[in-house]
Parts: C-alpha cells; structure tokens; sequence
C-alpha cells in the first residue's frame, strides 16, 4: 500500500512540470490525455537504460518453448531492467516477481505479466480449431473471456492470443491453434477472442477479470513452405492483403493491445525486421497504437536468417522495424544502448516503444496499484467454476464435426439395449484431451471418453466392453488379439483414435497426416468382425481418412475438447446434443493434395465437373481435386432441405444492397441447428478472384418439421479486393452467389454490379 501511494504520488508531481520527450509519432492507445500525460511523465524520469528495460521480455521458470535463455534474470529485475515476464503462472509467484521488481528499483515501475491462455486456463475448451467449426462467435467470445477471468484471477495481465493465422496446409502442426482456412470467418472469429479477452472497450481492461491480448503471429505463418514449423513463406503483397491480413486487421479493429511477429520470412523479410509490416501497414496504414512484442528469440533468429551478421545488427533492424519488445532473446537488452550511442537507432524509436508499453500498464491500472489483480482468495474460487466447466462442455458440443453416419449409427439412445466394445487408445486417454497449448489445464484430470459414456449411460442396458488395443503413436499389434475378442462380443464398436496431443502444435509438422502407428491396421482388423463401427476421433488436424471414409460406418471428429472432452463427446454419442458443427478446413483426401482450401483459384484449366477425368487440365493423376470433405461440411442426426434460394434483384448498384433468401426445413427426426453459408464469385475481373468466398453465414435452431428462411444481403462494400491497380475496391461486372449447406454442395444465383 505503501508503495502504491509513493508512485502515484511521483506521477501526480511530474504531471504538474511538462514533459520535455519529443511526441511526435506517438498517437495513444486510448487517446485519454490523462493517460497520455502520465505516461510521459514516467518516461520523461527514465534513463536510457530503464527505457530499454521496458522493451525486455523474459520467461520465468515455467513452459518454454524455445531455447533457454541462460540469464539470471534477477539482477534486472531488482534494478528495473524488465519490462514484462512471462510464464509466472500463480498470484503467490507472481507477487513474488513483482516485489523483487519493485523493491529496490529506481522508478518501481510495475511488472506486465503474460502468459500463453490460448483456449483456457484452467478450465481448458476447446482448441480453437475445433471451437471454430462452431461456428458460433458468441460461444467463442465466451470462452475467451472465462480464460481471461481465470487467468487475470491467477495474476496474470496479458495472454499471446488469439492465434489467427490463416490456415491451409494440415501438416502444420499449428493449424490447431487458429480458426481454419477462411479469411471472412477467421476475421470474425479474431474479433470475438479479442473482445472475449479485453471486454468491449479499452476502459474494460481496467476490470480485473480482463486481459491484454496479442493478436498474432504477424503475418503468414501458417503459409510455411511444405507445411513444416518455422519454414520459408513467400507470398504475394495481394495475397497477404486479401488473405492473410483481414483477421489482423479486424483484431485491430476490436482493439487489440499488442501484435506478435511471426517466426517466418515472408519473401526474403524476415517479419521481425520487416519494416514494411510493423511500421507502414501496422502502425502507420491501420493506426495500431498498442505495442508489438516479438515471438520467443526471434530477434536472436534474424542471425540464422542470415539478414544480420550479429545480435547487435538484428536488433536494429527490428527495433527500426517497429518491433516494441524482445521476448526472451535479450538482445534489446545487450545492444540497443550501444545502437544509440552510435546513432544506429533513434532515442525517438525508443520513447515511442516505451510509451506503448507504459500506455497499457497504465491501461490496466498497474500504476495505481500494482498488486491489484493479486488475490489469493480471488485465484481460489474463481478457477473451475462449475459454469466454467458447464461452458466448456456446451462448446464442447457444439466443435463435434459428424463427418459419417451410416445407418444411423449415432445416436446411440439410452433405451437401446446393447453391448458396445469401446477400442482404441483415445477411450480412457485422459493425457490428450486438452490439446496443446493448454496453459495450466491439468491434464490428468480432463475426462476421458470412457469418463463420460460410463456416467452417460449408467443404470442403462448399454453395456461397454474395453480394449485398448494398439498405442496412439508407436507400431505395434500387441494389443490386436484382446481387441478383436473383446469387439467380437459386443453387438457394435466404438473406436476411439487420433493423435498424441503433443503430435499437432507448435513444432509438430507431419507429412503423413493418417491416423500414427498402427491405429489404421487396428480398423482394418476390426472391420473384418463384420461388426457396425463408430469412430470417435481425437486429434488437432484435418488428418488423411479416405480409407476409413470408405469402410468405416460412422465418423465423428471431436478434436482435442479439453476438460469435459468425455463429456461433450458423451452428449453428442447419446443425442443429447444434436451435432451441429461443420469444418473450418478441407479434409483432403491424401497429403498429396496440400495445401487444400476451398477458396482456390480458377486456373486457366480447370477441370470440367462433369469430366473429371480429362486430359491437360489442372489435376492429378491419382487422386481427385477436390477435399475428402470441404469447408463447412457436417452432419446432423436430422435432415435439412433447402428451397430454391431467390434473390431481390439482378443488379447491385454502387449504394444499393441485394437481399438473397433460403428457406430451410428440417425434415427429420431431430430438432436441430443448421450452418447455412453464402459465398460469392467475381467471375472477371482485372485480376484473377477465388471461384467461391465464403460472406456471410447464419447457424439456425430449428425444430422438426419446421422451416426456417435465412436472409442475407450483399452491398458493394463486401466485394472488394485488391485490384490490379493495387487499390482496395470493387469493379463492375458478373457475380455468381452459392447458398448451401457447405462450400460444394450449393445452389446458384447471379447479379451484376454496376457503377
Ligand atoms: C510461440 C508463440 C508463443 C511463445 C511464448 C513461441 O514459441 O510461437 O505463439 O506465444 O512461444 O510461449
């Protein structure tokens, strides 16, 4: 308290004197003048030295994910050489950190404590490939702010989150982290985490159940070349402007604080010194006014990218790029103060990446008091709240993508009288439900699928039998003989597979994307029972299922769902919950085929539909074009039909707007939701467009036997792209527009747009 009242005291007294700093560039996060004028009062005290300090970032002792920086990181501390820390993961801990920070410190300016809650803390959901097959921004936005009540309980301030990188190649390991493969979706998707983490406004930050969050990592990471972590990307300014920067821009747009640079290159830059990135697009095109931390020693790596011969070289080009803080590498640290001295480096670049820091500690009333999210009562109750764990379910629910469902083989009703051998490494694995990146999520403790069908069905005349069968990742046919026994005294199989979680991630790329180990072979041995089989799949990418497409009866990808997984699975298995969800990213049909997205280009010979066969077009030899199951496919227990869709006009003038209308009818069994998706097509125009892009989308409850009508209108202002004059805009001209239940199965209208 004491030492509360002596730093507002300083800041009140320098606010009164003016502040001699030069401002120009700077233009605040939250334009507030007090703000503004209190943090210059602080940097107006600071010596080069503590201002550097600010733009340091270390780990704590906790998850790494890089090398380990061999720094003894107390020294800096107690001499107010830190600006942030991360991976300080308790209030206990964190108090800590922050008293050392604050007790001999000169200026006692207070720690920012950050940390990874990329889909939870505590209570884990859904990774957020998953979440986003839902399709449904409210539930998003509500997992992202429980993480954030769980995490700011915790102490901490700032999560690296969301991850919205633009996904197209499932050997990526990190496909897991982001919302799939379309720009439109993502950018709704990114603004909802980052409102779901910082609150609606800026002033909600001053809330202590709300975090700081980074949008990241910019930009095109997930472009890395054959799909392996960290690789060479190289793509076009149209490309990165059309694809890549639409959920980036709508994270800015939600008010993020802070950016993260990506690891990769793009065309030859790497992004941590691109200047072209961080300052003309970020903070001088799109008016960024938070601050742009870099991913984990990726300053260090502009030296292994070979654009810097040293770490002093790379960390001028970044601090010259606009990059704000250094995480981890130590390399502002060591070298900025030498890059001033010989005027390698502006003390002008320094101020303004200070005051960004400064602003958002301010922001969070750090300087007021910063102890303030330090609660140990506050940590205890609100971790696990029984609604946290509700919410996680329920979204859980609704990321289950029924991909297959023969003969009605799910639902499995609880008036049924049955045995079900339930085979496979996945049915009592708890380890892996959580998915990576699951922050502090206790991975013993998540429910497995066998947790949840065995409460599900209790005091029922469903019966399980178990085998575990064969393991998630090595080879091996041990556990075949027990497992084809065990299958063959039941009256039907659910096998539960999939991918170690650690097996889709960060640095987790595959080149074959089949079920690991000898998972496939298990199937192939149990099919031969003759008996139905589910397969309830665990994993955190579209993985290659052509042979369990073919021979397999059911199919139902549950992605990695966190703490209640069993439990969201289990409604889904008995029908409780009617699945809704539909896919954020192609399936293909081998990994011959990636990348693979819906939203391709034409060519200049694309193959006819109804000759897929001929000769001198785009196409393979052995394998189809098209995904085993595209974007926004999913099944439902129910059925839905579509009327011919209509539309208000075949002319959209400059100002005007279309409205195009379906009605859909639920004619099965069930109640239930249904995604309906509009995508658009420019057929000509100066530059070449994608044959479909996804622009609008409608998930509706219907119950059986009604109809429902789905209204979407177009106006000029969605049409846009980058135009062969390289101006953002539309161009008069044909339209095709597609309604349907996914990006193939559509029904076709057409407008022209005119001046
Ligand atoms: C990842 C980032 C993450 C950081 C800190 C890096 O390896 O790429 O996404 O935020 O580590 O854990």
């Amino acid at each position: 308290m004491k030492r509360k009242i002596l730093i507002s005291a300083l800041i009140l007294s320098i606010a009164g004197s003016g502040c001699t700093t030069s401002k120009s560039e700077w233009h605040s996060y939250s334009g507030d003048k007090t703000i503004e004028h209190k943090v210059d009062s602080v940097l107006s005290l600071m010596t080069l030295e503590e201002k550097i300090g600010q733009m340091t970032q270390f780990s704590s002792h906790g998850d790494i994910t890089g090398p380990i920086v061999n720094e003894d990181i107390e020294p800096y501390l107690k001499k107010g050489l830190i600006g942030s820390i991360f991976n300080a993961v308790t209030v206990e801990g964190i108090r800590k950190l922050q008293e050392q920070a604050l007790a001999e410190s000169r200026l006692k300016i207070p720690v920012l404590f950050g940390y990874d809650v990329v889909h939870g803390f505590k209570t884990i959901f859904p990774i957020p490939l998953a979440e986003s097959c839902s399709w449904d921004l409210y539930q998003i936005k509500k997992s992202a702010a429980i993480a954030a009540e769980e995490a700011s309980a915790a102490g901490i301030a700032w999560t690296f989150a969301p991850m919205i990188d633009i996904v197209r190649d499932a050997r990526w390991g990190r496909v897991m982290e982001g919302a799939g493969e379309d720009t439109y979706l993502g950018a709704l998707i990114a603004e909802a985490k980052v409102k779901g983490f910082q609150g609606n406004h800026w002033k909600d930050l001053y809330n202590t159940n709300t975090i700081l969050a980074c949008a990241k990592h910019f930009c095109a990471y997930g472009a890395a070349e054959s799909g392996r972590d960290y690789n060479t990307v190289d793509v076009s300014d149209r490309t990165l402007r059309e694809v890549y920067f639409p959920p980036f821009k709508a994270a800015k747009d939600a008010g993020v604080a802070t950016f993260m640079t990506a690891f990769n290159e793009i065309s030859g830059i790497p992004c941590t010194a691109s200047k072209y990135l961080f300052r003309d697009v970020l903070k001088d095109e799109w008016q960024f006014n938070g601050f742009v931390v870099t991913d984990y020693t990726a300053i260090n790596e502009l030296v292994p990218h070979g654009v810097a011969q040293d770490e002093e070289q790379a960390a001028e080009l970044a601090v010259n790029a606009g990059v704000d803080m250094d995480m981890t590498g130590g390399v502002y640290l060591h070298n900025l103060k030498t890059l001033v001295e010989e005027g390698k480096v502006s003390e002008n670049t320094i101020d303004n990446a200070v005051r960004r820091i400064l602003e958002m500690k301010f922001i969070l009333g750090l300087f007021d008091d910063p102890y303030r999210y330090l609660d140990e009562k506050r940590e205890k109750e609100t971790i696990l709240k029984p609604e946290f764990l509700q919410a996680a379910r329920e979204i859980g629910n609704r990321s289950i993508v029924l991909l297959k469902n023969n003969n009605q083989f799910f639902p499995i009703t609880k008036d049924r009288q049955l045995t079900v051998a339930l085979i496979g490494p996945m049915v009592k694995n708890r380890t892996s439900m959580n998915g990576e990146w699951s922050a502090r999520g206790n991975k013993n403790e998540s429910a497995s699928l066998f947790d949840g069908l065995t409460e599900k069905y209790k005091n029922t005349n469903i019966k399980f039998l178990y085998a575990e069968g064969c393991d998630l990742k090595e080879p091996g046919t041990e556990g075949f003989a027990e497992a084809i026994n065990i299958a063959r005294k039941a009256d039907i199989i659910i096998a539960a597979m999939g991918e170690d979680y650690n097996w889709s991630g960060e640095a987790a790329s595959r080149s074959n994307i089949k079920l690991p180990g000898s998972q496939q072979k298990l199937l192939k041995e149990l099919k031969k029972t003759g008996k139905p089989i589910g397969l309830v799949l665990m994993n955190g990418r579209p993985l290659d299922l052509s042979w369990e497409d073919k021979n397999i009866d059911a199919i139902m990808e549950a992605w990695y769902l966190g703490t209640m997984a069993g439990h969201s699975i289990a409604d889904v298995i008995v029908g409780d919950y009617n699945p809704s969800a539909k896919l954020t990213m192609s399936f293909p049909r081998n990994a011959g085929q990636l990348p693979i997205y819906y939203n391709r280009k034409n060519t200049g010979r694309p193959l006819p539909e109804d000759n897929p066969k001929m000769d001198y077009r785009s196409s393979y030899l052995d394998v189809e074009n098209s995904p085993l199951y595209p974007f926004g496919y999913g099944l439902s227990y129910t059925t839905f039909q579509y009327s011919k869709p209509s539309i208000s006009s075949g002319i959209l003038t400059k100002n005007g707007e279309l409205k195009v209308s379906v009605t859909i009818t639920n004619t099965g069994n069930y109640d239930g939701e249904e995604i309906v998706q509009l995508y658009i097509q420019d057929v000509t125009a100066s530059v070449t467009r994608p044959i479909k892009e996804l622009k609008g989308f409608q998930k509706l409850n219907i119950k059986k036997g009604e109809s429902v009508t789905a209204d979407f209108i177009i106006r000029e202002k969605d049409l846009g792209f980058l135009r062969l004059d390289n101006t953002w805009g539309t161009e008069p001209g044909e339209y095709k527009v597609f309604v349907g239940n996914d990006s193939e199965n559509v029904q076709e209208l057409k407008f022209s747009l005119v001046e």
